[in-house]
């Protein structure tokens, strides 16, 4: 390779491009610095399918493959010169959460793209096949656990009951199923076939490095270019039903009441309570833990809440001290239970393991960053990532850019023109290297 061009005009035009397909109306939140326009992209939503189709002709008109499996999962390649050996791997995903913003995932899969373009365009023929993949699902809004397309592919999720996860797209009550199944979805959007064939066989990847926003604050806080991901945060989620006694506002006397939205209060503030606990316990903020959502029946301003849905969030870099704050969160729930004569259920959604960066994909990040005289650090994943479940089947390791003041899953995410040339740059130099292993 002489030269390596990445066009970032280009690639800022299709990233902006991408943030018109949105289902959220132009927000005018006062909130904001600026305003902006949120991105709503759902899986399985039409405006998924058509971001899906748009990246899918970027790629064809720069020559490369394209393959979708049953899931979804789309992989773009570049052909090695010996396509038989195991390829490089790169790429994110597309769907946003409700009211995000437009870098999550889409740094990734575009970054990813013009990666692989840039480096044709400069004549460089891999030996490995390089692919950059656009995950299904990565986020949990719709069927309520993240990372899908990955699971899928990593073997960690079991294709029949990937199948049977209940759909639960957000309208007005967000964890009310629509009574779907993720298999109804899927093949209405045109994605059929079993899931049994999505799984990765053995050795399909060579390497595998994600480009992504870093999603928090270090980066730009410490003045440093470029993170390299050496572990991703183990994340857990479960979904809680409260039931207490309903009645009238007025009429329900105080001391007969068993409210169930006060049963969620003592236990929201439980979580946090065992969270801060663990961090200072460690001396470290690796433990966080969040209750995002909470579904109130009959949801009326005269009537006392007799059942409350709500889903927990807790990730820590430590499997152990995630299980003694749930611990120690259990212990409390039944004493919730027992004080205010209420039942409290506890579905775990999924409990994963941490992921470690393979030592060589990151010495080859370093090498490279320090050859192009770009600042590094290596650090800790907070946030999970499709990368999380590629790390079963494959090598991985991720490179993060900075955003600025950390924001993410928020419209007003950004990162700067510069540091997502220079996250592309770094990349494709990355994924050339590794491709002529
Ligand atoms: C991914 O979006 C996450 O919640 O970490
Ligand atoms: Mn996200
Ligand atoms: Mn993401």
């Amino acid at each position: 390779m002489t030269t390596l061009h990445i066009n970032i005009t280009r690639l800022l035009r299709e990233l902006h491009h991408l943030a018109t397909l949105t289902d959220c109306p132009p927000t005018t939140d006062a909130t904001l610095p600026t305003p902006t326009t949120a991105v709503t992209r759902i899986v399985f939503t039409p405006r998924d399918l058509e971001a899906r189709a748009y990246i899918k002709s970027l790629a064809e008109s720069a020559g490369f493959t394209v393959r979708t499996d049953a899931i979804g999962n789309t992989f773009l390649r570049f052909p090695g010169s010996d396509p038989t050996l195991p390829a490089i791997g790169t790429g994110s995903h597309t769907d946003a959460i409700p009211h995000a913003g437009m870098y999550d995932g889409t740094v990734g899969v575009l970054g990813g793209l013009e990666a692989m373009r840039s480096l044709k365009e400069s004549g460089f023929q891999p030996h490995r096949s390089i692919e950059t993949l656009i995950f299904t699902s990565e986020e949990p809004t719709r069927f309520g656990i993240g990372c899908i397309g990955s699971r899928l592919l990593g073997g960690v999720i079991d294709p029949a009951t990937a199948d049977a996860l209940p759909d639960r797209l957000p309208e007005a009550d967000p964890q009310a199923p629509t009574g779907l199944t993720l298999h109804d979805v899927r093949t209405a959007a045109g994605f059929t076939g079993s899931l049994s064939t999505v799984p990765l066989p053995p050795n399909y990847y060579h390497a595998w490095v994600e480009l992504h926003i870093e999603q928090g604050p270090l980066l730009e806080r410490e003045g440093i270019s470029l993170g390299i991901v050496t572990n991703i945060a183990a994340p857990a989620s479960y979904r809680y039903e409260i039931t207490g006694f309903g009645g009238h506002a007025g009429a329900l006397l105080m001391p007969d009441r068993r409210d169930a939205l006060c049963a969620a209060a003592e236990l929201i503030l439980s979580v946090e309570r065992h969270t801060l606990a663990a961090n200072a316990a460690s001396g470290t903020a690796d433990s966080v833990a969040t209750v995002g959502t909470v579904a109130v029946h009959p949801g009326a301003v005269n009537s006392v809440p007799s059942r409350v849905t709500l889903m927990l969030d807790i990730r820590d870099t430590d499997v152990t001290r995630r299980d003694t704050i749930m611990a120690a969160l259990h212990a409390d729930i039944r004493a919730i239970e027992t004080r205010r004569h209420i039942t409290i259920t506890e579905q775990q959604i999924n409990a994963d393991i941490p992921a470690v960066s393979d030592p060589h994909i990151v010495a080859t990040l370093e090498a490279i960053c320090q050859s192009d005289s770009v600042s590094y650090k290596k650090m800790v994943s907070r946030a999970y990532h499709d990368s999380s479940f590629i790390a079963r089947v494959a090598p991985i390791a991720m490179l993060f850019i900075p955003c600025r003041a950390g924001v993410s899953h928020r419209p007003d995410e950004y990162s700067t023109p510069e540091s997502i040339a220079l996250g592309t740059r770094i990349l494709a130099l990355t994924l050339s290297k590794l491709a002529n292993e």
